[in-house]
């Protein structure tokens, strides 16, 4: 029999053990029909949930193959419309915390970037279409990527960001970046674009705050937008760790600055960053620069084998908005689907879904 929703008012309070055994009940209740995909940046007490674990593009993967009627995301809000977009008509992406978004995702929004190639448009005398590739790192709302699908555009991942310029470039001769300049900067800089043809595009200026001869010059255009978490790491923290641990390795995600990609001696994902320590030699010591949790972990997984994991930042950076996703929110989701009522759902509408599925499906058949 159906019961009306619990309000999340009588889980906000529970303790954390309590929660944890809800959420085992309630996943016992729902057994195959619902899957949970979970980030890497997840919390330890939320990550011993999950069914399947990954980085974006693994997630985005997953989330297209799953067959369970709920994806139950946890991660953070632009992951979850992923899942919608990319899932069976049938299934319901839910993300446990409705305030857990990403800063960076909202760095770019769909009237900034429309003015923007309002403003090309007039720079160049000619639609940007003819020159620009749009490229959305997976890290914005449906709309950006509905943009990017309606536009010969695409969507890259942190993991398949070189793959996808290549494309790019192969359509058209310049690429505008959003929402993330780093990740733009790093890969263009991998593929041997010189720095000052990646130029930022400031969407709070008028022309990105930039001349027309900045703009028909440039190669990419890299949107001024970046994420919090990345951005606290400093070349500093590698020089003052490499002095201590001359023989160590540095490893960073590519969303940090682009001085400490440079200084770092592997560059990559999470997915890969968690796959290149698990291989290496038992005995190396490696200095992380990405988001706490992972870290932490997995300094404990590789613990055994004799290696030493730290992390870059002398200040806590863990991604706080996808934190929000606590045992407490988990328990409640879970507990309302149990009973059949479907809270905190995802729904991107449709003609938006069906654009961003291009820019989506173009990214995955190319990486
Ligand atoms: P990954 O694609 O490496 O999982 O990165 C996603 C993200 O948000 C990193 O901040
Ligand atoms: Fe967004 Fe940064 Fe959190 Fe990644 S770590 S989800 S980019 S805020």
């Amino acid at each position: 029999m159906q019961v009306a929703p619990i309000s999340f008012d009588r889980f906000n309070a529970l303790r954390d053990a309590e929660a944890q055994e809800r959420i085992r009940a309630a996943r016992a209740r729902l057994g195959k029909k619902a899957v949970l995909l979970v980030h890497h940046y997840q919390r330890a007490d939320v990550y011993e949930h999950a069914d399947l674990t990954g980085d974006s593009l693994r997630l985005s993967h997953l989330a297209s193959q799953s067959d369970a009627d709920y994806i139950v995301f946890c991660g953070v809000h632009f992951m979850a419309e992923v899942a919608d977009i990319l899932s069976k008509p049938h299934q319901i992406s839910i993300l446990p915390d409705l305030a857990a978004g990403c800063s960076m995702a909202d760095m770019a929004n769909l009237a900034k970037v429309e003015r923007c190639w309002r403003e090309l448009t007039e720079i160049l005398g000619e639609s940007p279409d003819n020159q620009f590739t749009p490229v959305t790192y997976i890290n914005s709302a449906a709309d950006l990527k509905a943009f990017c699908g309606d536009h010969g555009g695409i969507v890259c991942t942190s993991s398949n960001a070189r793959t996808i310029l290549d494309w790019s470039f192969a359509q058209r001769p310049k690429i505008l970046f959003f929402p993330d300049q780093h990740l733009g900067r790093w890969t263009g800089h991998q593929m041997g674009i010189p720095l000052e043809e990646m130029v930022v595009w400031d969407p709070d200026l008028e022309y990105g705050g930039l001349t027309p001869e900045q703009i028909r010059g440039a190669k990419m255009l890299l949107w001024k937008g970046h994420c919090a978490v990345h951005q606290m790491f400093q070349p500093a923290h590698i020089l003052r760790w490499r002095n201590a641990h001359p023989d160590g390795i540095v490893i960073s995600h590519p969303e940090s600055p682009f001085e400490v990609c440079r200084q770092s001696d592997h560059v990559g994902s999470t997915e890969h960053i968690i796959k290149t320590v698990k291989a290496a030699p038992s005995g190396t010591r490696w200095l992380v620069g990405t988001e706490l949790n992972l870290v932490n972990r997995l300094a404990e997984e590789v613990k055994g084998d004799g290696k030493i994991v730290e992390f870059m930042s002398p200040t806590v950076c863990m991604c706080s908005t996808m934190q929000r996703i606590d045992p407490q929110h988990l328990a409640w989701t879970l507990e309302n689907l149990a009973d059949g009522n479907i809270v905190n759902r995802i729904s991107v509408p449709d003609h938006e879904a069906k654009l961003a599925k291009l820019s989506l499906d173009r990214m995955l058949a190319v990486s």
